[in-house]
């Protein structure tokens, strides 16, 4: 069960996702890959690579950034944005670690539910 504090909502532990790895949650506002780097930073991008939808949790997640698998594209983890000569931008939601748990902010969700 998940836990929901004023403004975040704990979507598992740290531990359940390997370094440079991802995992995937299904919220109302559609999949969101969450991302692990390997200095244990996370980010929460939308499971959706806005080049032609390819699923950017299979992706190779190096440094801060996430390679695509399908056309390799490579999009920064914390702003989103699609590096080098593409363009286009994945929608991101903040994230942060916390007694190590993984948080989300409730906020962001919501807003993308409603719109
Ligand atoms: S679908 Fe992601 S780079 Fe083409």
């Amino acid at each position: 069960m998940n836990v929901v504090t004023k403004d975040w909502v704990a979507i598992g532990d740290l531990s359940d996702i390997p370094r440079q790895g991802a995992r995937v949650v299904k919220t109302d506002a559609g999949c969101i890959a969450v991302f692990r780097t390997v200095n244990d930073e996370v980010y929460a991008l939308d499971d959706r690579c806005p080049h032609k939808g390819g699923p950017l949790s299979n992706g190779i997640v190096h440094g801060s950034s996430v390679t695509c698998p399908l056309h390799n594209w490579v999009f920064d983890l914390a702003t989103g944005l699609a590096q080098g000569a593409d363009e286009g931008a994945v929608l991101t939601t903040p994230a942060k670690v916390e007694s190590g748990k993984i948080l989300l902010a409730v906020d962001a969700l919501a807003s993308r539910a409603a719109g």
